[in-house]
């Protein structure tokens, strides 16, 4: 795998994404967009990683939106097309089948905000900034944004961030749901890493379940997400670690977990 936009490294099973763009504040224009889903489509199927942290280079910024340079020339049949395909392209981490926690390391501004949000899990740096400005450009949030924000956040604060534009700091995305954790810049990434090391310790398939139940909230009704969790639950009952970590529990001991 060769990235012009993108670094990569894996290491004890956890791939480490860094949007790769500083200059341009790791703003994502179509080779970034194109290598992205390139990789994730990678990862989805890669035995050797259960984990995903991504970030953005340098120390200003996560991904201060999509290049707007991009923008310019699109039209309504190209737009549909170009917002359709943003959102494929996120989906594809929301269903990774894996977590994927966003280290958010400065401004998250229009896509890079969509992209943290299509993220399992957010943490966040102190200097890092939220937003959803593109009406500042005379547009909306158009990968995800006005469907994920609200369900994040809540149907007001979402409806203010972005008919307003204005940008929030870490600890109002904190105090409203957006991010998981604040830590400094220098502790980011290790605090990600630790996270998905820890998740990793568990039994592999529960955490993909759990995912797969999670990530059910946002499609389904309350009462056939309760029956979808219950189907999940019983396919769980049939795993190895299944029968290892209650039997451990049981036998006053740690569990085995062989991601089976
Ligand atoms: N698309 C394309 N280029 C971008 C970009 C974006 N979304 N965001 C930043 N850049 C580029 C700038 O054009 C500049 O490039 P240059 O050095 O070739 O002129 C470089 O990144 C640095 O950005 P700059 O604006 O000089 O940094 P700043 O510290 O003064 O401001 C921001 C930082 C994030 C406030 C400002 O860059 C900004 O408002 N970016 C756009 C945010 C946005 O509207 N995102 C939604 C897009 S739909």
């Amino acid at each position: 795998m060769d990235y012009q936009t993108l670094l990569l490294t894996i290491k004890d099973r956890i791939a480490v994404i860094t949007i790769n763009r500083p200059d341009k504040l790791n703003a994502l224009n179509a080779q970034c967009k194109s290598e992205m889903k390139d990789l994730f489509i990678n990862l989805k199927t890669n035995n050797e990683v259960d984990a995903v942290v991504l970030t953005g280079a340098g120390e200003k910024a996560f991904v201060a939106g999509t290049d707007i340079g991009e923008l310019t020339s699109l039209n309504a049949k190209t737009g549909e097309e170009f917002s359709a395909n943003g959102i494929a392209n996120l989906d594809l981490i929301q269903h990774l089948g894996k977590p994927v926690i966003a280290a958010v390391n400065g401004y998250a501004l229009g896509g890079g905000c969509e992209l943290a949000m299509a993220c399992h899990i957010r943490i966040a740096s102190e200097n890092a900034k939220f937003g959803q400005p593109e009406v500042n450009l005379g547009t909306f949030p158009g990968y995800g944004g006005t469907q994920r924000l609200p369900r994040l956040i809540g149907h007001g604060r979402a409806m203010e961030m972005i008919l307003t534009g204005n940008q929030i700091d870490a600890n109002e995305a904190y105090r409203i749901g957006l991010v998981n954790k604040i830590v400094p810049l220098a502790d980011l990434l290790s605090t990600a890493e630790t996270m998905a090391r820890s998740i990793i310790s568990k039994g592999q398939p529960a955490v993909r379940l759990a995912l797969k139940a999670i990530n059910a909230t946002l499609e389904k009704s309350l009462s056939d997400g309760l029956k979808y969790e219950a189907e999940l639950w019983g396919e769980c009952c049939d795993t190895e670690d299944f029968k290892e970590g209650t039997k451990a529990f049981i036998e006053k001991r740690k569990p085995t977990f062989k991601g089976k």
